[in-house]
């Protein structure tokens, strides 16, 4: 009997979280994968250039759902998968992380009776403003099979009373950070950013709660411009973030480079070189983890505590005074020899969960 798996993937993160998981499927007999594009993401550099880095291939649908509110994003998305489920015949549908499109699909499944599978799921960041931290919940708690991490996922979807089927197979996105690192010349993409390794500084910010308040992004810039007399600073800024900074009239102080979003391979290849990370996305705090870079999350709370714990994960606050002070600490210490070892995050998740998958599957 072949089992049929409909993936939906829609926006920057999701892309790494999946790519492993369906390679890993499709090498199984009887299994047949559909992927399906949501569009949240339509930036070559946010979506395109993943899906072709990480040998996805070209979706077998494409919503082009593109931006709007969170109600229309997620609408579009319900209205999309609904009528893709209706053509196609799904046994299990997989979805990635905590975006808009990743609880939309979600719903539209589990409305439907179709077995929905969540990557990535059971992470908790407590924090009930944050429209990620509804979509995980509202995610997990219509997911049949719910795929984790880290151990602390497990408990707490435990402490929220979901125990079946839940499955601790390690952080795909990690498969796909050491696969491509891997096969990139790391040499040359500093060389085309003129930084040298080890002697930079990589920022990412984008949460509205960061970058919709002007008077906060500014003070921000401001301190990026501190570090910036010491080391350059590489900031390739998410379409949002540029456009706030254009609304409100802030420019780049000197020795903050303001850039494009990079594609993945080099932006990857740009975190494993540099001295220092500076974000408040939920994936390079992991990466920075797994790659043995010091990683300063701008943001009060995290649900990702295993990247604190274990892994090289300072979480400094919103404060643009703690962030300056916490930056010039960590520049003044050296960065760890080896990476950190934490469990599971090996290069080994995408078969794990492909193999949890089709035994959930078998049932
Ligand atoms: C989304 C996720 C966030 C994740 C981030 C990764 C939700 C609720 N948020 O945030 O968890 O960390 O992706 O990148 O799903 N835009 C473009 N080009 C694009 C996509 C977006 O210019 O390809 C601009 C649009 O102006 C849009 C804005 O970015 O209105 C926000 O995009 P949206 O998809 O709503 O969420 P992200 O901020 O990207």
């Amino acid at each position: 009997m072949s089992s049929r798996i409909l993936a939906v993937v829609g926006a920057r993160p999701n892309f790494v979280k999946m790519a492993p998981i369906t390679e890993a499927l499709a090498a199984h007999d009887g299994v047949s994968v559909r992927l399906l594009n949501t569009g949240q993401h339509y930036d070559r550099a946010l979506a395109g250039s993943f899906l072709e880095r990480l040998g996805m291939g070209d979706p077998d649908r494409d919503l082009g759902v593109g931006s709007g509110s969170h109600a229309e994003q997620t609408a579009a998305v319900m209205e999309g998968v609904e009528a893709d489920l209706g053509e196609h015949h799904a046994d299990l549908v997989l979805v990635a992380g905590d975006v808009n499109s990743t609880m939309a699909a979600a719903l539209a499944a589990a409305k439907l009776n179709v077995a929905v599978g969540h990557v990535e799921s059971g992470l908790r960041s407590g924090d009930w403003s944050m429209p990620e931290e509804v979509n995980r919940v509202v995610t997990d708690r219509v997911s049949d099979l719910l795929l984790c991490t880290s151990a602390d996922a497990v408990e707490n979807l435990a402490a929220e009373g979901i125990t079946e089927v839940v499955e601790l197979v390690g952080n795909t996105m990690i498969d796909s950070l050491f696969r491509i690192l891997e096969a990139t010349d790391r040499a040359a993409v500093l060389s085309a950013q003129d930084v040298e390794a080890g002697r930079f500084v990589l920022v990412t910010l984008h949460r509205p709660a960061l970058v919709d308040d002007p008077a906060r992004l500014g003070e921000v810039l401001a301190v990026l411009g501190e570090l910036a007399a010491r080391l350059p600073v590489l900031f390739p800024a998410h379409p949002r973030t540029v456009a706030r900074l254009a609304e409100a009239g802030i420019e780049a102080p000197e020795g903050v480079r303001l850039a494009e979003p990079l594609e993945y391979a080099d932006f990857i290849a740009l975190e494993a070189e540099a001295r220092l990370v500076i974000t408040d996305s939920g994936g390079l705090q992991e990466e920075t983890s797994a790659l043995g870079v010091p990683c300063l999350t701008y943001r009060d709370n995290t649900e990702r505590p295993v990247t604190v714990e274990l892994g090289t994960n300072t979480l400094v606050g919103v404060d643009p005074a703690a962030l300056c002070e916490a930056a010039l600490a960590a520049l003044a210490t050296e960065p760890p020899e080896s990476p950190p070892a934490i469990p599971l995050w090996d290069g080994g998740a995408g078969a794990r969960a492909a193999a949890a998958a089709l035994s959930f599957l078998r049932r």
